[in-house]
C-alpha cells in the first residue's frame, strides 16, 4: 500500500502545534529554530532471519571467563531474582560508560536535545518498551529518552550485537536492560517479555528495530496495545510488516516508519556506505587501492558511495547498471558502465551493491583472475552467486576472520569476503554519526506519536513529517559549523514555500 506522509496538520506551515509539542524550557534551542553555534549508525531482525545475523557495529569489549551458567540462569539464584535487569557481566559497566561517552562526542543531536529537555520534558509520562541493538550509541539515546521525561525498558533485537559492556553501563545506571551477546532463541524472547511485563509497568510506546517486539507484544500482550499511542519502527521488515499489519486492518495503533526518512536514508546508503566499503575492504585484506580496476554493480545509493571513496583513493572505477539514469550519472561522475563480462578477466576487485540476485555469477567467476577481491554490499547475500561456489570443484580456506580463499582446481585463488554477506556491517563498523542521525530520527518520532493530539494520527503507518526530517539534519549542523542561510519573507512568497520550512515537496529526489 501507498505510504502515508504525515497528515497535513502535522506539517502545516508555521507548525503552530508541533512546535509547541516539541518546545523545551530553554527557548533559544526551539523547534523551529535554528540551531545555533551552541548546540553543540539494517537488517530484519525476525528470530527466523537476523535476530540471528552476526553484526559488527561497534568494538566490543570480549569477556575472558567464558562461563557455563548464562546471565538469565545467575538472575534466578535468591539473591538476584529481584534485579530489575539482566545482563552478562555489571562489573564491566565502566568500560560500557567509556564507550557510551565516545559515542556521546559524536551523536550531536542527541547531546542537543538532552539540552533543549531541562527545563518542559516532552517525553514526560511516556514508558517506552524499546527492542534495539544494544551498544554505545543506542545508550545514548536510551539515556537521551530518559532525559527527555521518558521511563524506559531494553532489550536487544539481535542475539549477537549486545555489547555487553554496554549493557552494563545502563544497568548499572538505573535502567532496566535485558541482554547480553550470544542469547538464545529462548532467552531473547524472555528479555523481550520481561521488558514487556513488569510489577507497575505499562507500555505507552513502542520503539522497535525489525518488528519482533512488536510481533511478541501481538502475540501474547495485545491487551496492552489499549495504552499505546504508537509504535517507531527502525528497519525494512519491521516496517513490512507494519504494513501488512495494517493492509489486514490489524493495526491497532499509529506507527512511524524512520525508516524511510529522507536524512536517515541518506546516511545509510550513501554517507555510510562510502565510508565503510573502505575500511571492509583494508581490515579484510590490507589492500592498496591506488590504480586496482574495481567494478561496482549498481550506481544506486551504495554504488555512488562506494565509487566515490574508491575514486579518492586513486583506484580505476568501472560500474554496471540496468537503468540507464543511474548509468548516465556514472558516466557524468566519470566512471566508465560496462557489461560484467567485458571486465570480467582484469578487474582486481568485484563489489555487488544492487539489491538485486545473481549479479555475479559461478561462469563469470570462472573468468576472473587469480587474488581477485569479490565482496557485495547489497542487502541480500544472493548477489553473488555463493552457493554455486560451495561445489566439489572448489576448495574453500579460510584466512582470517571473515575472508575465504575459494581455490579452484588450477591454483586459482579469489578472496572472498564476509561469504558474500554485506562487507560493511559484517568487517566494519558504522560511525556514530551516521546513528546518530537514526537515533535522532526514532526520538522525533516518538516525540511526534507521544505528543500527537487525538486524531491526528489513525491505524496507520506514516513517515516522519518533512519537517522533522529536515529538524534532525539542521541539530546536525553545528558540529560542522555550518551557517544556513535563510528565506526572507519576499523570497519564500516567490518559492510558495513557509520560510521555515518545510523547504521540499514530498516528491522532491535529494
Ligand atoms: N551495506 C550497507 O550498509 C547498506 C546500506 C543501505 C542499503 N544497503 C543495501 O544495498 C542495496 C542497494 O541499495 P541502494 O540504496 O543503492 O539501492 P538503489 O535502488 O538506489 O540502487 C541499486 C541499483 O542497482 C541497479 N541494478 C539492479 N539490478 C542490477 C543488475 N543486475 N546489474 C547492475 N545493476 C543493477 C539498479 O538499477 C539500481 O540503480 C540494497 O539491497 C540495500 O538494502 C546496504
Amino acid at each position: 500500500m501507498a505510504e502515508k506522509e504525515a497528515p497535513a496538520s502535522a506539517q502545516a506551515q508555521g507548525d503552530g502545534k508541533l512546535r509547541k509539542q516539541i518546545q523545551f524550557a530553554d527557548q533559544q534551542f526551539e523547534f523551529q529554530r535554528r540551531p545555533t553555534k551552541k548546540g553543540h549508525r539494517s537488517l530484519s531482525r525476525s528470530i527466523s532471519q537476523s535476530s540471528t545475523d552476526s553484526y559488527s557495529s561497534a568494538a566490543s569489549y570480549s569477556d575472558s571467563s567464558e562461563d557455563e551458567m548464562t546471565p538469565r540462569e545467575k538472575r534466578c539464584g535468591e539473591a538476584r531474582v529481584h534485579e530489575d535487569f539482566c545482563v552478562k557481566n555489571i562489573g564491566q559497566s565502566g568500560f560500557g560508560r567509556r564507550e557510551v561517552e565516545i559515542a556521546q562526542q559524536e551523536m550531536p543531536a542527541l547531546m542537543a536535545l538532552r539540552k533543549r529537555a531541562q527545563g518542559d520534558k516532552p517525553l514526560a509520562g511516556a514508558t517506552i518498551v524499546g527492542c534495539t541493538h544494544i551498544t554505545a550509541q543506542s545508550a545514548v539515546l536510551i539515556e537521551t529518552l530518559i532525559a527527555l521525561g521518558a521511563q524506559c525498558r531494553w532489550a536487544a533485537c539481535n542475539i549477537f550485537s549486545t555489547q555487553n559492556e554496554v549493557a552494563a553501563a545502563l544497568a548499572a545506571v538505573g535502567i532496566p536492560v535485558f541482554a547480553w551477546k550470544g542469547e538464545s532463541e529462548d532467552d531473547f524472547w524472555w528479555c523481550i517479555d520481561r521488558c514487556v511485563c513488569a510489577d507497575g509497568w505499562q507500555p505507552n510506546m513502542i520503539l522497535d528495530d525489525g518488528g519482533d517486539l512488536t510481533h511478541w507484544m501481538y502475540r501474547k500482550h495485545s491487551e496492552v496495545f489499549k495504552k499505546v499511542k504508537g509504535i517507531v519502527e527502525e528497519s525494512v521488515t519491521g516496517v513490512h510488516r507494519l504494513y501488512q499489519l495494517s493492509k489486514a486492518g490489524k493495526l491497532c495503533v499509529p506507527a512511524m516508519n524512520v525508516n524511510d526518512s529522507v536524512t536517515k536514508q541518506k546516511f545509510d546508503n550513501l554517507y555510510s556506505c562510502r565510508e565503510s566499503i573502505l575500511d571492509g575492504l583494508k581490515r579484510t585484506t590490507d589492500i592498496m587501492f591506488g590504480g586496482k580496476q574495481v567494478v561496482v554493480c549498481g550506481y544506486g545509493e551504495v554504488g555512488k558511495g562506494c565509487c566515490a571513496a574508491l575514486k579518492g583513493l586513486g583506484a580505476v572505477i568501472c560500474v554496471t547498471e540496468v537503468d540507464p539514469i543511474c548509468a548516465l550519472q556514472a558516466c557524468m561522475d566519470g566512471c566508465r558502465v560496462v557489461k560484467l563480462n567485458e571486465v570480467i578477466r582484469q578487474v582486481d576487485i568485484i563489489i555487488s551493491c544492487t539489491g538485486n540476485k545473481n549479479v555475479v555469477t559461478r561462469e563469470q567467476l570462472d573468468r576472473v583472475k587469480n587474488g581477485v577481491i569479490i565482496c557485495n554490499m547489497g542487502h541480500s547475500n544472493t548477489e553473488i552467486d555463493v552457493a554455486s561456489l560451495r561445489a566439489p570443484d572448489l576448495t574453500w580456506e579460510r584466512v582470517r576472520s571473515q575472508v575465504d580463499h575459494v581455490i579452484w582446481p588450477d591454483g586459482k585463488r579469489v578472496l572472498l569476503l564476509a561469504e558474500g554477506r554485506l562487507l560493511n556491517l559484517s568487517c566494519s563498523s558504522v560511525p556514530s554519526f551516521v546513528l546518530s542521525i537514526t537515533a535522532t530520527t526514532q526520538a522525533l518520532a516518538l516525540i511526534e506519536l507521544y505528543n500527537a493530539p487525538e486524531g491526528r494520527y489513525k491505524q496507520d503507518v506514516y513517515l516522519l513529517p518533512k519537517k522533522m526530517d529536515e529538524y534532525v539534519a539542521s541539530l546536525h549542523l553545528p558540529s560542522f559549523d555550518a551557517h544556513l542561510t535563510e528565506l526572507n519573507e519576499e523570497q519564500a512568497k516567490y518559492l510558495g514555500i513557509n520560510k521555515n520550512g518545510p523547504f521540499k515537496p514530498n516528491y522532491y529526489r535529494y
